[in-house]
């Protein structure tokens, strides 16, 4: 059996629709994973042979002010995790990001690249890696710009936006791979059903902007938007972004054999699904 935790959130979602009977979904009414008694109570109930950790504070602007939720959901729930499923003798899977990297590399990351966080979501998804180390059966997946069916995403936003308005400005300075949750959960699957352990990326192939990947949007759901460049320091957010952060991965293509699709061919199959 394996145990999705935040069963509800956008990967989550559709993690257990390809997951089927092999599936087990929990999210936070069943359990609180910042709360050890209730990470032990569930985990000892379910013995899953594999625990995957969907679940997560991700808003990431909203971290910057909310250090110790951040901290406690995204770096201490990750230790109760990992030490249930020490004591259950179960995998966990924990979801991790790119934005454990500063950017500044200048090619894409792999595995062994020393993370340098830039934000608090940086740092307590890289305490979350950390801890997953207290399970001896540990998996960590890092991804990154994730949209799905199933959650608030960029997809989503420029189509609302597209519907309203004939010009947008979007960011043109940060690059990476747009990667869609169902080509991340079959890579998931993938490493599981490999028996793979230790670190390993996940995207959709090949990178662009985010202006880009608006314009991508626009294109192939024939809405006739033009999309304005505007740096990262213009849009000022809360939280420092890696200008570059794309993640290479031929670990996993190596390891599973499985190589996600290049990201417009997923755009275009998630436009599909939507209508
Ligand atoms: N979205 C991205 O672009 C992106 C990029 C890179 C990596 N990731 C990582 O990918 C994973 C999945 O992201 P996602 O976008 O699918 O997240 P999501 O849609 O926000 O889902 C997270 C789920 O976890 C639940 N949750 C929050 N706190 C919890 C707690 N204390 N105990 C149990 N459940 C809790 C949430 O419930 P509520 O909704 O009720 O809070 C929600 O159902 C996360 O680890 C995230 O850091 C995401």
């Amino acid at each position: 059996m394996i145990l999705v935790i935040g069963a509800n959130g956008m990967l989550g979602r559709d993690l257990m629709t390809l997951l089927g009977d092999r599936g087990l979904g929990v999210d936070i009414a069943e359990i609180d994973i910042t709360s050890p008694e209730s990470v032990l109570r569930v985990v000892g109930e379910i013995k899953p042979e594999v625990v995957i950790n969907c679940a997560a504070y991700t808003d990431v602007d909203g971290c910057e002010s909310n250090t110790e939720s951040a901290m406690s959901v995204n770096g201490e729930g990750v230790a109760y995790l990992a030490m249930a499923c020490r004591d259950n003798g179960a995998l966990l899977v924990q979801i991790s990001t790119d934005y454990v990297f500063d950017g500044g590399k200048g090619t894409p990351y792999v595995e062994d690249d020393a993370p340098c966080p830039l934000s608090v979501y940086g740092e307590s998804k890289q305490a979350g890696e950390m801890n997953a180390a207290f399970s001896p059966e540990h998996l960590i997946v890092r991804t990154q710009w994730l949209y799905g069916l199933h959650g608030k995403n960029f997809v989503e936003t420029m189509l609302r936006f597209g519907a309203e308005k004939d010009e947008l400005t979007v960011v043109d300075d940060q690059v990476g791979s747009p990667t869609w949750t169902v080509d991340l959960s079959r890579a998931i699957i993938a490493l599981i059903d490999a028996g793979c352990r230790g670190t390993y990326h996940a995207v959709n192939s090949e990178f662009c902007s985010w202006n880009t990947f608006a314009k991508a949007i626009f294109e192939e759901a024939g809405l006739n938007v033009s999309v304005k460049p505007m740096t990262t320091v213009e849009l000022n957010r809360p939280a420092k972004r890696p200008l570059y952060s794309t993640l290479a991965c031929d670990k996993l293509n190596a390891d599973t054999g499985f190589k996600p699709q290049h990201w417009r061919d997923a755009l275009r199959e998630y436009l599909k699904l939507r209508v």
